[in-house]
């Protein structure tokens, strides 16, 4: 069988992860990239020896070689790209958030069920580390008891001086949510794929610590520091913080904190699960490491290693103990987990599958409106 070929839109970023993770993958063949930035393209296509390099999402649609494309261009994009991917006929992974708003995404939901055998992933990474997949077998399993309580955060200082500033502060580019539909769509996946349940109620307050910051004058990279000494003032409309109160469809209630400027945090995703017999914790930065608590017995730190992980969770570890695994290979395991299931020749919707697909990036969408309406309203919002 020959390797699925593969093109990546936006070379930013997480575009450069997206390399890294295709080329993890033996079966998969990165053949193109694109960028309307065409330098950086170029740039990349040299350094990472990539045969093809484009300027437009169409020309790298035009090539008929290519059967998926990857999607890492900025929010306002989303829906416009992975639609045309979809009319091209390719298989369609996508970044995070699914789109600016719930509409927009539904869009994409409409088009994909008039249409046939199109795979779509999402890159919601942390639901893939092994061990969330081993809570997730512990919870399943019941080894915790009933699940009460869920709680935890997401906190990073990226945007914590004025100074600071990327698109992803301008509404028409980003949405009208910031740091929930950012970072808080990733701990509302994580926490949806360990209890196996769903977010169905929202209470939230929303803050904007930073009302105006100053943008620098001229083009400012994704989470670089900025030494530019000229600037302009940017009002600004969209949330630095969120606290947000949750229920879940199996009876559990919880609490999530997302901010953006909390000094030190860099991306401190991390949730408790708390049963009826037992608590598990894990905290991304420490990805290796799970907690579990207990009230009639001494709490234990669990270190990753694979023999002692549940069967189930076993795929998603390849190193032996004591070699730490993280971010990237969780997204490696995203990424070959949704290349497996196209290489099997499976269908969504019809075939179980770990990877978030675009229907549930249309869930989240509508979790995260109903925040922001939640935190307009000051009312409890039910989905
Ligand atoms: N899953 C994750 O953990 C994760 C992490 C970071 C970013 N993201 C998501 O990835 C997306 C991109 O974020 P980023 O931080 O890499 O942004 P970025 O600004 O660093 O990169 C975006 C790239 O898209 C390119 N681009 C813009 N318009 C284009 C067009 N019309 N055609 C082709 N290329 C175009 C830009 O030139 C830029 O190089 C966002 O939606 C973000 O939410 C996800």
């Amino acid at each position: 069988m020959s390797r699925i070929k593969v093109g990546i839109i936006g070379m930013g970023f997480i575009g450069v992860s997206h390399i890294d993770a295709v080329r993890r993958i033996g079966f998969a063949e990165l053949v193109a990239v694109a960028d309307v930035n065409y330098t950086l393209a170029k740039k990349k296509a040299d350094e990472y020896y990539i045969p093809k390099c484009f300027k437009t999402v169409d020309e790298l649609l035009a090539d008929t070689e290519i059967q998926v494309v990857h999607n890492c261009t900025p929010n306002n994009l989303h829906q416009e790209v992975n639609e045309k991917i979809i009319r091209a006929g390719k298989h369609v992974f996508s970044e995070k958030p699914l789109a600016r708003s719930s509409a927009e995404s539904a869009s994409t939901l409409k088009l994909l069920d008039q249409t046939s055998g199109i795979v779509h992933g999402m890159n919601f990474i942390y639901r893939m580390n092994p061990l969330v997949q081993d809570m997730k077998q512990k919870v399943k399993n019941g080894e915790i008891g009933d699940v009460k309580l869920v709680y935890g955060t997401y906190l990073q200082d990226w945007l914590l001086f004025e100074t600071d500033y990327n698109w992803r502060i301008e509404p028409e580019i980003n949405g009208p949510s910031r740091c929930v539909a950012d970072i808080g769509s990733h701990w509302m996946d994580a926490v949806q794929a360990v209890t196996g349940a769903k977010i169905t109620e929202v209470c939230a307050d929303l803050v904007t610590t930073i009302p105006v910051r100053k943008k620098a004058k001229g083009q400012v990279e994704t989470f670089s520091i900025n030494t530019n000494a000229e600037y302009e003032d940017r009002e600004v409309k969209t949330e630095d913080y969120g606290a947000v109160l949750i229920k879940l469809d199996n009876g559990a209630h919880g609490v999530f904190c997302v901010s953006e400027v909390s000094a030190g945090r860099k991306c401190r995703l991390d949730f408790e699960i708390d049963g009826t017999k037992s608590a598990l914790y894990w905290n991304q930065e420490m990805a290796d490491q799970m907690w579990v608590g207990f009230r009639d017995r001494d709490n234990s730190l669990v270190l990753r290693n694979s023999q002692l992980m549940a069967p189930e969770a076993r795929q998603y570890t390849y190193l032996a103990a004591g070699h730490p695994e993280g971010w990237n290979d969780a997204m490696r395991n995203n990424v070959y987990s949704y290349y497996k299931f196209i290489r099997d020749g499976k269908a969504i919707g019809k075939d179980p599958c770990d990877f978030a697909t675009f229907e549930d990036g249309h869930y989240i969408m509508k979790l995260t409106e109903a925040i922001l309406k939640s935190n307009e309203t000051r009312q409890w919002i039910k989905l």
